[in-house]
């Protein structure tokens, strides 16, 4: 069955970045000139899916403004001659169809899921983590369906962490069934130091079976007192299976402040315009802390 929807949780309250996330979205901070969530849509996109399904929470309706088509600023492009960004404004609204609900409490990220079955409906679904970002030539999520057209089973992005970072993470145990893939035979989130099953962390990104929704449903509190996606799929893991696929890419954490950080250098370093500028400072603030 076809993959068409994609679920966005945005729903956190991106207490790392607070004051900011005060009023700001950590979904929208920019990565240079553009929000965070645009750079995953974008992939979304590139991966063959329109339909985005936003899981927001109080004063975040700036991202729904976001896609939106903004009438006043198209026009005011227009008269100014500015075609080049009349085009890219154009095009984010009408790149993809997005409807939003809204998570009332965060619950965790098990519970944004849920919050979106509704919407969803009885298909198999993608789920994109707006902080996860990931630079890949081929996008991320394609690497992931094409799992799921071979296997017809639910599939979670793995990426190798070192023994001292595998505490941070939703951790797999699992069979190699061929290179850089796996089936999961059950998941843990964070386990404590030296006791994690392997180095193999589940980053944000996933195609479910609808049947994550009613393993959600009954899902208690885990970790942090939060419904959590991965014990839910620790429980699919058992009854309908799941794989992992160690995507090839290069994965920044924007959910962290230095995580974010590298991310804009990297994207800003493929910029051709601004590379050179930013090359620059970097050396001479090297020079300076060297002296
Ligand atoms: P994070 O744990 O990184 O986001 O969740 P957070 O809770 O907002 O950030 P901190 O830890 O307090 O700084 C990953 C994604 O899941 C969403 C977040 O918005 C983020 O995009 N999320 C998380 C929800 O939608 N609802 C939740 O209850 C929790």
């Amino acid at each position: 069955m076809q993959v068409r929807k994609v679920v966005i949780p945005a729903a956190g309250m991106g207490t790392r970045f607070l004051p900011a996330t005060k009023v700001v979205p950590k979904e929208l901070f920019p990565l240079v000139d553009r929000p965070l969530i645009q750079e995953v849509v974008d992939e979304a996109v590139a991966s063959g899916i329109n339909n985005l399904i936003l899981v927001t929470a109080r004063g975040k309706s700036a991202m729904e403004d976001y896609f939106d088509i903004d009438p006043g600023l198209e026009s005011f492009l227009e008269r100014k001659g500015d075609k080049g960004m009349l085009q890219r404004v154009r095009e984010i609204s009408r790149m993809i169809q997005v409807a939003s609900v809204r998570q009332k409490e965060p619950l965790g990220l098990g519970h944004a899921v849920l919050c979106a079955r509704d919407l969803v409906g009885l298909e198999p679904f993608a789920v994109i983590l707006p902080d996860d970002l990931i630079d890949a030539a081929k996008p991320c999520l394609a690497q992931l369906l094409d799992l799921f057209a071979r296997t017809g089973k639910s599939v979670v992005a793995l990426q190798e962490v070192p023994d001292d970072q595998t505490h941070m993470y939703g951790i797999i145990q699992g069979q190699k069934t061929e290179a850089g893939v796996y089936r999961v035979e059950s998941f843990v989130e964070k386990p404590p130091p030296g006791t994690a099953p392997s180095n193999l962390a589940v980053i944000g990104r996933y195609i479910l079976a609808p049947g994550i929704f009613s393993l959600l449903e009954s899902q208690e509190r885990g970790v942090g007192g939060e419904i959590q996606l991965t014990d839910a799929l620790n429980s699919l893991a058992g009854t309908d299976g799941v794989y992992g696929v160690v995507f090839e890419g290069l994965r920044y954490d924007a959910g962290d402040r230095l995580g974010l950080l590298k991310a804009n250098i990297h994207y800003t370093l493929k910029d051709d315009m601004l590379a050179p500028g930013l090359l620059q400072f970097m050396a001479d603030k090297i020079a300076i802390t060297k002296k």
